[in-house]
């Protein structure tokens, strides 16, 4: 396991929000966390990755205890985030996001396999990130994190505010980078979800309800009914 989260408990001011979440992330996967809106996901990747305190429970990466570390820790051990606002530089450019992200001695190597893997951000090298469509957005938002280095991807919700066609592609995009890296995904369009994902989560009020092989799920019409909501058309 790459990843391991145990029991975790977070709070948000006096409200206890993360309830118990516990995750098992194998190496080479992507598993993707799916709930309601307000069910925690959000909050479970920033309590990974440091950005705010968890108050209980274990965080294991790569067999090593990630706890109580600093985002800026976390990072640098080899974990990249990409947030729901995809935290890019929109006065920047394309190319400019991408030298920013990548760290001292980081070999112009990574950089070139991050634009073959993106044809899209190499002939938008010299584009203000600010003029690229959400689809492209959300892939420099990918390559940032990519040419980091990281072993292990947090990405939250990357469909979100985009056309399905550009779903399409973000779902291309992490079907591409999934040999490159570990993903955790939160996403809840389920058909990029079943597309790209090997394991699921669910996390429901805070606690993870129930987890397993993504191929089990889209055969369980209960808990996608009642988890998630998801009815027959949209399967
Ligand atoms: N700053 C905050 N102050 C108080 N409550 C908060 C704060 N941030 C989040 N919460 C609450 O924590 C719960 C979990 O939020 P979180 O953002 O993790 O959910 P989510 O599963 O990512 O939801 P969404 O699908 O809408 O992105 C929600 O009930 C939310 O209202
Ligand atoms: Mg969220």
């Amino acid at each position: 396991m790459i990843l391991e989260v145990e029991d975790l408990h977070t709070y948000i001011g006096e409200f206890h929000i993360l309830q118990g979440v516990s995750l098992k992330v194998p190496s080479g996967s992507v598993t993707v966390i799916l709930g309601r809106n307000g069910a925690g996901k959000t909050t479970t990747l920033r309590s990974i990755m440091g950005l705010i305190p968890h108050r209980k429970g274990k965080i294991t990466f790569e067999g090593r205890s990630i706890e109580r570390l600093p985002a800026h820790r976390v990072a640098q051990l080899g974990v990249g985030y990409v947030p729901e606002d995809q935290g890019i530089f929109t006065c920047l450019t394309v190319e400019e996001n991408l030298r920013l992200a990548m760290r001292n001695g980081t070999s112009g190597k990574l950089l070139e396999k991050v634009l073959d893997l993106f044809p899209d951000l190499r002939v938008a090298l010299r584009k203000k990130a600010g003029n690229l469509s959400g689809g492209q957005r959300q892939m420099l938002a990918l390559g940032r994190a990519l040419v980091t280095g990281s072993r292990l991807l947090l990405v939250d919700e990357p469909s979100k505010g985009l056309a399905p066609v550009m779903v399409e592609r973000v779902a291309g995009a992490i079907s591409q980078i999934k040999k490159e890296i570990t993903i955790v995904l939160v996403e809840q369009n389920f058909r990029l979800a079943k597309a790209v994902g090997d394991y699921y989560s669910i996390i429901d009020d805070g606690r993870t309800v129930v987890s397993g092989k993504m191929g089990e799920l889209v055969e369980n019409h209960e808990l996608l009914e009642r988890y998630l909501g998801v009815k027959q058309a949209a399967r």
